[in-house]
């Protein structure tokens, strides 16, 4: 899939832009905090309908705005669609999704209308941090690649949330109303039956595609890196039966912590090299190639199920990879719609089919970004393109 254009209005330090990027590799690179992420994050808002690093929508509004919106327009099997976000934080409905300028009901309905995976250096987290990342993952090429997944995902949350909530009462004092943990109990039981098989499978190809990675880019055969899913069961029969009872059985407990302690907000996925947790025994090398393993094994997971590449973003990672690393990541995208930031432009001198970008920061501190080939700003009749509807 391919974005032919791409709109942003008062979203963090753009205050307008339009672009029409290359099918192949974009290059970004500015000085520190001229708003090169800020675009990626625009892509990912398209993508998912939220950043890849913040959970408050309101800080992507331009300081000083109101609203801010961002939109894209894909091509995808010869298909045209526009995907738009539109947050207006101090309203009533504070997000609106629009496909092809109407109005969607869901977030649920732009799901998989625009996939992508973002490379950062936060990335290394995925090994050195606790289980919550590594699930956001999974949720993360889930939620893109099933639409299904992302609904049962939010009923669930939402149960938990509310069972959380009448925990909470409850270790303050409240009347133990059992009907109502019964019912949100039952809540969070129901979509767990899609939530556990899909991870459960997806997972399997992950692992598989990661470890055949791994291999590749240490050229180590020895170094075995293998990633399994902790679920939450012993089995997978009666999963929703299964999440009730041990819910049930919980009750107690939970009520005294005032927070649920079992359930698949809980599960993990397991890192080893070689049999060893990644955790406490990988050096830092080895961190980075399973990160950016499990990256790559992502993108091939999207290409095998959808049969489209996804959009990649690159966010400042080319200078953290050896020549090793980077040569094999370059590889990958071959045929790949990439946004990369960076710093130097010279970390990217092997791309071919690139088009350069220099984002700057202008006197009223909005971001300005000009098309630059070889050293020289290109003077190009503006593409016609058709934007989203931001109104
Ligand atoms: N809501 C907002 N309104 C206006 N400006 C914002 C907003 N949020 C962030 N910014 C500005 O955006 C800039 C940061 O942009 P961004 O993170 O894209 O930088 P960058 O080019 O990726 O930098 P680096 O190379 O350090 O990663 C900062 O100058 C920050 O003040
Ligand atoms: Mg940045």
């Amino acid at each position: 899939m391919i974005i032919e254009s791409l709109k942003l209005h008062d979203f963090r330090n753009y205050e307008e832009l339009t672009l029409a990027p290359h099918p192949g590799i974009n290059i970004l690179f500015g000085q520190n905090g001229s708003g090169k992420t800020n675009l990626l994050e625009a892509v990912h808002y398209c993508a998912l309908g939220r950043s890849h690093r913040t959970s408050i929508d309101r800080e992507v509004v331009r300081k000083g705005a109101a609203m801010a919106a961002c939109g894209v327009q894909v091509r995808k099997s010869g298909l045209k669609v526009d995907v738009a976000v539109k947050l207006t934080p101090g309203e009533s409905r504070k997000k609106q999704i629009f496909l092809d300028r109407k109005r969607a009901d869901r977030i649920s309905d732009m799901m998989g209308k625009l996939q992508c995976v973002i490379f950062s250096p936060e990335d290394l987290m995925l090994v050195k941090e606790g289980p919550s990342v590594r699930r956001r993952f999974l949720d993360m090429l889930l939620s893109q690649l099933s639409t299904g997944y992302f609904v049962a995902l939010q009923q669930y949350n939402k149960a938990l949330e509310q069972r959380n909530a009448i925990l909470k009462e409850i270790k303050k004092g409240a009347h133990c109303d059992v009907a109502m943990l019964d019912a949100f109990e039952e809540a969070m039981a129901r979509p767990c039956q899609t939530i556990v098989t899909m991870r459960h499978k997806v997972l399997e190809q992950v692992a598989a595609c990661a470890a055949e990675k791994y291999r590749a880019i240490s050229g180590r055969e020895q170094e075995i890196f293998s990633m399994r899913y902790v679920c939450c069961l012993h089995s997978l029969e009666d999963i929703p039966g299964q999440v009730k009872a041990q819910l049930r059985k919980n009750r107690q407990e939970d009520m005294f912590r005032a927070t649920t302690t079992f359930g698949i907000h809980r599960e993990d996925i397991a890192l080893t090299l070689s049999g060893r947790e990644m955790k406490l025994f990988a050096s830092q090398g080895q961190i980075r190639t399973a990160a950016l393993s499990m990256k790559l094994a992502q993108l091939e997971v999207f290409r095998q199920q959808t049969g489209e590449a996804p959009i990649l973003l690159l966010d400042d990672v080319m200078s953290e990879l050896d020549m090793t690393r980077r040569t094999r990541l370059l590889e990958e995208i071959s045929g790949v719609q990439t946004f990369i930031t960076c710093t130097d432009e010279s970390d990217l001198e092997g791309c071919r089919e690139r088009r350069s970008y220099h984002v700057s920061m202008g006197e009223n501190g909005s971001a300005a970004i000009k098309e630059i080939s070889q050293g020289e700003q290109v003077h190009r009749t503006p593409v016609e393109i058709t934007d989203p509807d931001f109104t």
